[in-house]
């Protein structure tokens, strides 16, 4: 299998553990050879895998250097060759755990020869050549490559690539690569062979293999050059009525980028190929993109409104890293943000282009606030272009992923979409072809504009979440708003230096007493300079300084200000504003993004005041007029139905714990969910009028009207849940909900709220589930996750018995992430006070270290936040992170658990 261990002796008994080697950004090297072209031959076999690779290479300075070849401890060595001429081992070439480094290669071009065995039937890290389902399916990002052959498995060492695969002409009828088919035929013995060779350069983490037993959807689609593209889309036959969702979101993906970004496809195919077993979402590999199933399969009666949308997100994602990641790639792991980060922000412009801009603003500001934010407060901080790393695997992080997109964010909204794009063609014009930097990024921002952009770039190498603050005051004598702005930045444990004050993009508007904008002027800014703003009613400053005041000209009356509008950093914004001063914003604010803050803030604010009575004994009392206030915006016509729905969302109990010390995750969740109730008391009537307005009968489209309203009608019913173990009426209209459900959308929406409560009809809708789903390892999926993430209290116990259910199976990372992941975030059993919750995350973590690292890793992250929780708590989960680094885990775990302690 392909799993990294630590090597031996490196948390040897009774000693400081020695840490797995860091390696760091300063010490990059440019690789010292060259490689032409790489052919490959894979002999697919039940028992092992033979690979075969013939590189064509040449020394850079024309004289001989060792050459260093990454390879992983589970590759057999059966032949190594300079052309031609076998090389001896200890002679020629020493062979480590993880590299085989040749003494002295030849000075001038020659050719190099490798072949190695491996069994992808036993590969359960899912890293490499692997199988799923039957069929073999590789992943090589970031460093999986070295699990198949020697080779530079770096990704600034970029060639031509031939790939012949030879396999069983039944057992795998369809067999794939990058690029395009040239030669395909029959051979003895049962066995059948294709030749794909693609005329793209490209690293050896976007080469893919895929062998097996499919069925395509086959469409096309004309570029805006008149290029035709077969797009094609492989899943097992049994799965193929649910591929229709992907097909257009991959045509919608391809037009837009042409719209938007004038980015054009550059081969006459396009395959996606969906996988059950897969560790992540998906994978960018050139025209041979691999999906994790649950992002490409739907259909109306098994996927969500939610899925349908992350199938889109991620379908085009995956398309747009065609140039943002493979025509120009990265030229070590430490700049992973300049394709994720920048992808990120390109999928996030496409899902607002094909739903509502401000909604999917919201969703992903709640993303990076609720988690993202956590992660930088936690002992993982790194800044998005980390400048160290143990295992690249754990740096696929939130950072990387949302705070880099919301970096790429701040560069559109310092330079504007002109100016952005234009950066973007000065971009591809200089680096097509090549593997490069977030500086090389930045660079062609600030020269295609012709400006400097000063302190920006330090977004780019220091960690954590900066927190503004901002106080204001209005001086009625000369009609001037002023601002006083001062920024934080944490402490982080990367850190080396001090850290100094980051650009600032603040968006800001100044709402009058009539509800409308008012008309910015000009700005003086307290280092000096005045600037006119062309009556705009909204104006970026550019805040550059620790602290920084800004100060509004004619200003004819007192404003509230509205701050940061769409989000316009990823900072925490620390202003005081009264309840009158939220609720006049929830009701009047131009900016959809700052319409709905207002309502977070003031419901923030209140679960606070609750938490305090709370803790001090105090019978919980619900402000009466934060229910008006939300019922408003929850009956107001004019506005978008699912931003309704949004609004009326509450904070996550992880958000909240966020913002307080020591905080008690259980009290937390009490009181949301007192709150919860509260509101769902409050405005029952105008939740039923709403539920029964929009449970219109009719088929399923995932379109945005009807997104729209089964939104805010599964908002309705998941308040009205909270009413249901007192109100028979309810109780009833949520079974009939369940089961007169017609899509899967509406039927989880009535499941999920049915399953609030305790009790028999919990017990009945979740087996009348199972009986209707077991057959759909997706839905399963949902059913597993819902049980997992109960906070009914002791339902470990039911946690204990999912893990031996045949839905489960702890080598499939999704049922992983369904059941472990969604127990995580029960605040009541995962933060059980008795630690049983973190026992349970413990055992798992351990036998998932042996089975698959990644997977492995991932379910340690919510225990390197031990620090957020109170004392009892943190004793408790550093506890089990000792008991999890006493079992010598592999490198991946070991990094996180080691960081964390
Ligand atoms: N590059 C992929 C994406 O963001 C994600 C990815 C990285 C991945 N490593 C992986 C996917 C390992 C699967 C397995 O689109
Ligand atoms: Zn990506």
């Amino acid at each position: 299998m392909c799993v990294g261990t630590v090597a031996e002796g490196n948390v040897a008994k009774g000693e400081e553990p020695a840490t797995p080697a860091a390696i760091y950004l300063k010490d990059y090297q440019e690789y010292p050879y060259s490689i032409a072209d790489l052919t490959m031959t894979f002999d697919l076999g039940e028992e092992k895998t033979t690979v075969h690779s013939v590189c064509r290479m040449s020394s850079k300075s024309g004289s001989s250097v060792p050459m260093m070849l990454n390879g992983d401890a589970s590759l057999e060595l059966k032949g190594l060759y300079v052309d031609g001429k076998p090389l001896v081992e200890g002679v020629d070439y020493d062979l480590s755990e993880k590299e085989l480094l040749i003494k002295s290669p030849p000075s001038g071009d020659f050719v190099l020869g490798c072949i190695t065995d491996i069994e992808p039937q036993n590969n359960t890290s899912l890293n490499g050549l692997y199988k799923s389902d039957g069929n073999f399916c590789s992943q090589c990002e970031a460093e999986g490559f070295r699990c198949i052959t020697y080779y530079p498995d770096r990704p600034d060492v970029m060639t031509k690539f031939t790939v012949k695969i030879v396999g069983d002409k039944e057992k795998y009828p369809v067999l794939l690569s990058n690029g395009n088919l040239v030669a395909e035929g029959d051979l003895e013995g049962g066995k059948h062979y294709a030749v794909w060779v693609d005329p793209w350069k490209k690293p050896a983490y976007l080469f893919a293999l895929v062998a097996g037993q499919y069925v395509a959807l086959e469409d096309k689609f004309t570029t805006k050059s008149g290029r035709v593209v077969d797009l094609r889309i492989y899943t097992a036959a049994h799965n193929s009525h649910k591929t229709q969702h992907a097909m257009d979101s991959l045509k919608h993906a391809m037009k837009w980028d042409e719209d938007r970004f004038r980015l054009e496809y550059d081969l006459d195919l396009f395959n996606i190929v969906a996988a059950d077993d897969f560790n992540m979402g998906a994978m960018e590999n050139k025209s041979l993109n691999v999906f994790n199933s649950r992002l490409v399969l739907a259909s109306p009666e098994t996927a969500t409104d939610f899925d349908y949308n992350r199938i889109e997100g991620v379908i085009g994602h995956e398309y747009f890293h065609n140039w943002t990641g493979n025509r120009v790639t990265c030229r070590d792991w430490f700049q992973l943000s300049l394709k994720e980060g920048l992808t990120v922000f390109r999928d996030q412009e496409f899902s607002s282009f094909m739903n509502s801009a401000p909604v999917k603003r919201i969703d992903d500001v709640m993303i990076v606030r609720s988690r993202q934010f956590a992660e930088d407060a936690g002992p993982m901080a790194h800044p998005v272009r980390p400048a160290s790393y143990m295992k690249i695997d754990n740096f696929y992080t939130l950072t990387v992923y949302d705070k880099g997109a919301e970096v790429i964010r701040m560069y559109h909204t310092l330079l504007g979409e002109e100016g952005f794009q234009k950066g973007i063609d000065l971009y591809f014009e200089r680096h097509d072809g090549q593997a490069v930097t977030t500086d090389d990024f930045y660079k062609a921002m600030e020269d295609a504009n012709n400006t400097s952009l000063g302190s920006f770039k330090l977004w780019y190498s220091q960690a954590g979440t900066p927190t503004l603050k901002v106080t204001t005051e209005y001086n009625e004598g000369d009609k001037t708003f002023t601002l006083n702005c001062s920024q934080e930045l944490p402490v982080t444990p990367d850190m080396t230096q001090e850290k100094k004050p980051q650009l600032i993009p603040i968006k800001i508007g100044l709402v009058s007493p009539d509800g409308k904008d008012l008309v910015l002027t000009s700005v003086q800014d307290s280092t000096g300079s005045e600037t006119s703003i062309g009556n705009a009613t909204t104006y970026v400053l550019k805040m550059t300084e620790m602290s920084q005041s800004f100060t509004f000209k004619n200003v004819p009356v007192k404003p509230t200000p509205s701050v940061l509008r769409n989000f316009s950093a990823p900072v925490k914004l620390e202003m005081e504003q009264s309840s009158e001063e939220l609720k006049f914003l929830l009701s009047n604010d131009s900016d959809e993004f700052n319409k709905w803050e207002a309502g977070q803030r003031l419901i923030t604010n209140l679960i606070f005041d609750l938490l305090k009575s709370h803790q001090s004994g105090q019978e919980l009392q619900m402000d009466n007029s934060v229910t008006e206030a939300f019922g408003q915006v929850l009956t107001d016509d004019s506005l978008d139905k699912e931003f309704r729905a949004y609004a009326m969302e509450l904070p996550s109990t992880e958000e909240l714990a966020d913002k307080i010390p020591k905080a008690n995750p259980v009290d937390i969740h009490k009181v949301r969910n007192f709150v919860l109730k509260s509101l769902a008391a409050g405005l029952k009537d105008k939740f039923l009028q709403i539920y029964n307005a929009n449970n219109v009968k009719g088929a399923y489209k995932p379109d945005r009207e009807g997104k729209s309203r089964r939104s805010i009608r599964n908002c309705a019913l998941s308040y009205l849940g909270k009413l249901a173990d007192s109100d028979a009426e309810i109780k009833a209209l949520l079974n009939t909900s369940f089961k007169e459900a017609s899509n899967m959308t509406d039927q989880m929406a009535a499941l999920g709220a049915i399953c609030g409560n305790a009790g028999e009809d919990r017990e009945n809708a979740l087996k009348s589930f199972y009986t209707q789903w077991s057959n759909e390892p997706l839905v399963m999926l949902k059913w597993l996750g819902l049980q997992a993430g109960s906070n009914i209290e002791g339902n470990l116990k039911v946690m204990k018995e999912l893990l031996e259910h045949p839905a489960f199976d702890i080598k499939n990372p999704n049922k992983v992430y369904s059941l472990v992941g969604g127990f995580t975030r029960s605040a009541v059993n995962f933060h059980a006070a008795d630690g049983s919750g973190y026992e349970f995350l413990a055992d798992l973590v351990i036998k998932l270290d042996k089975l698959n690292p990644q997977v492995a890793a991932r379910m340690v992250g919510p225990f390197t936040k031990y620090k957020k929780y109170d004392d009892a708590r943190q004793a408790l989960m550093k506890a089990q992170l000792e008991r999890i680094l006493a079992t010598k885990p592999c490198e991946n775990v070991y990094e996180i658990v080691f960081k964390s302690l």
